[in-house]
């Protein structure tokens, strides 16, 4: 695969190519036979989850409504994702089953977007081995969804299209998923180059928004009545570069701080761009929430080195030391990578003693998956899966344990729920996450959703939290 460090320009999208989308999505609700409802269905991270209320307010715009399931729907959008294989496999799985779903419904139109799209071949594969996936897109050109859906429901047969390019597109219609809490992207794509990680080579380079467009979407939000705005980027710590401003991320998030919007959250933050600015902004903050995503990935220095993060484990403990100095009983959080390869016994211990030094609020842990092109699969050493399977599972036991022991020290004290829905296991109780970023569950109906509730916490289960209201 080829690193397009150096040969890719970033630009905002012009306002004629806007005004082209807009366009197409006047000509599209025209149309006597376009479809009348859709269903988008999203795979990986916040920032696909965002890209789909993106494509759900441009499928509105276009005068089509939201299907209740995705059988019932004249128009089904995969937004895929493939940082991990079982990812991608479980995306193609159920764009296959669409095919069955297809011979009910011949109106049915199959839309496929998003990571997995940007993969070198992946258009050719679609097209050859997906012959009933009717349009396909990347991440790099979603803003021109509506020409494309337009070209398809005009002309019929097949649109692929993929594109190599940096762009910011402002001003585009979102279809939020939620009323009360918002996703804002700060910035685009990735510069790291983890050795493991697809992600640089399917989002492209880093690219920022100008403060200004998102000071004023975030106002708008606020307006909204939006009480969470959580800021997304593959590494928000690197925004502004490239910015003729100068804005760095902790005085966009001082700004974003005075505006006073209840709760503002973000993700992901790369180690070895934690700035002290950062941890002071947080500080001194009466909005920023008292919680943080570090991923951490090894607790072994070779490790960490083959992976290209560019910090040792020394150094990402001198990062916690500080946040935890600053922000008492910050909420901590962290990603781990198992059976990276080369990955020995000895090293992987070392993932399991920081875990327990750390003591993780949660953790995501991941085995290792190669993704073709990137230099981890290609690196000699590569774990055998028996071995990554009980790897894991030791990381598991240990992380669960001690995110037990640590979340003790919440009981007794008060916390500000933002009810997020019922809760899964009772009907008479709702559950939603406290400043700190921790599940927690009281009892509740359908009407706190969306609301934040001040409560006492009493205790800790499965792994959340339990509370009762103040
Ligand atoms: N930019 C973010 C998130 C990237 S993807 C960050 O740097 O933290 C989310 C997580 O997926 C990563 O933190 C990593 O733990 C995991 N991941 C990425 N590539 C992977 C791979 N090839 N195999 C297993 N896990 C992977
Ligand atoms: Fe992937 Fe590393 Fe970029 Fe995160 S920082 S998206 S893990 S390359
Ligand atoms: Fe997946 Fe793309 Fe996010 S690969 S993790 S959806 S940036």
């Amino acid at each position: 695969m080829q690193d397009h460090r150096t040969d890719r320009k970033t630009a905002h999208i012009t306002p004629e190519e806007m005004a082209k989308q807009r366009q197409a999505m006047a000509e599209i609700r025209a149309l006597a036979d376009r479809p009348q409802t859709f269903c988008v269905v999203t795979y990986g991270c916040q920032m696909n989850a965002h890209d789909s209320e993106v494509i759900a307010g441009m499928l509105m715009e276009m005068g089509m409504t939201e299907a209740p399931d995705r059988e019932s729907a004249d128009f089904v959008i995969f937004n895929t994702c493939c940082v991990r294989d079982n990812a991608e496999r479980k995306a193609l799985g159920n764009v296959t089953w669409l095919k069955e779903v297809r011979k009910r419904n011949p109106r049915l139109r199959i839309g496929v977007c998003g990571c997995m799209i940007q993969e070198p071949g992946m258009a050719e594969r679609i097209l050859k081995q997906y012959p009933f996936v009717d349009l396909a897109f990347g991440t790099a050109n979603l803003y021109r969804m509506p020409e494309l859906l337009l070209r398809l429901l005009r002309d019929g047969g097949r649109v692929v299209e993929v594109a190599e390019e940096d762009t910011i597109a402002e001003e585009l219609p979102v279809q939020r998923l939620r009323r009360d809490a918002a996703y804002v992207t700060i910035m685009y794509g990735c510069n790291n180059f983890c050795s493991y990680c697809i992600v640089p080579y399917v989002r492209g380079r880093e690219r920022s928004r100008e403060m200004d467009d998102i000071l004023r979407e975030a106002e708008s939000l606020q307006r909204d009545g939006v009480k969470e705005i959580m800021l997304l980027g593959q590494n928000v710590n690197s925004y502004g570069l490239g910015l003729e401003s100068g804005a760095t991320f902790p005085n966009l998030l001082r700004r974003l701080d005075a505006m006073g919007i209840e709760r503002l959250r973000f993700m992901t933050s790369h180690p070895k761009d934690l700035s002290d600015d950062l941890i002071d902004a947080m500080a001194g903050s009466r909005h920023i929430l008292p919680q943080f995503h570090l991923p951490v990935q090894s607790g072994s220095d070779e490790v960490l080195r083959a992976m290209n993060r560019r910090y040792t484990r020394a150094d990402y403990l001198g990062r916690v030391k500080a946040l935890r100095s600053a922000i008492p009983d910050i909420g901590l959080t962290t990603d781990i990578i198992v059976g990276h390869p080369g990955e020995t016994e000895e090293q992987f211990l070392e993932t399991l003693s920081l875990v327990e030094e750390v003591g993780y609020d949660s953790a995501f842990t991941f085995i290792y998956s190669p993704r073709v092109g990137t230099r981890s699969a290609a690196m000699p050493g590569q774990i055998a899966p028996e071995v990554a399977t009980d790897r894991i599972q030791r990381l598991i036991a240990v992380q669960e344990r001690r995110q037990r022991e640590r979340l003790q020290r919440f009981v007794g004290t008060e916390e500000q729920v933002l009810v997020e829905g019922l809760s899964r296991r009772s009907d008479t109780a709702v559950s939603g996450k406290g400043g700190h970023g921790i599940s927690i569950t009281l009892a509740g109906t359908e009407k706190d959703i969306g609301e934040i509730i001040p409560v006492r916490v009493t205790g800790v289960k499965n792994n959340t939290l339990t509370a009762e209201r103040l």
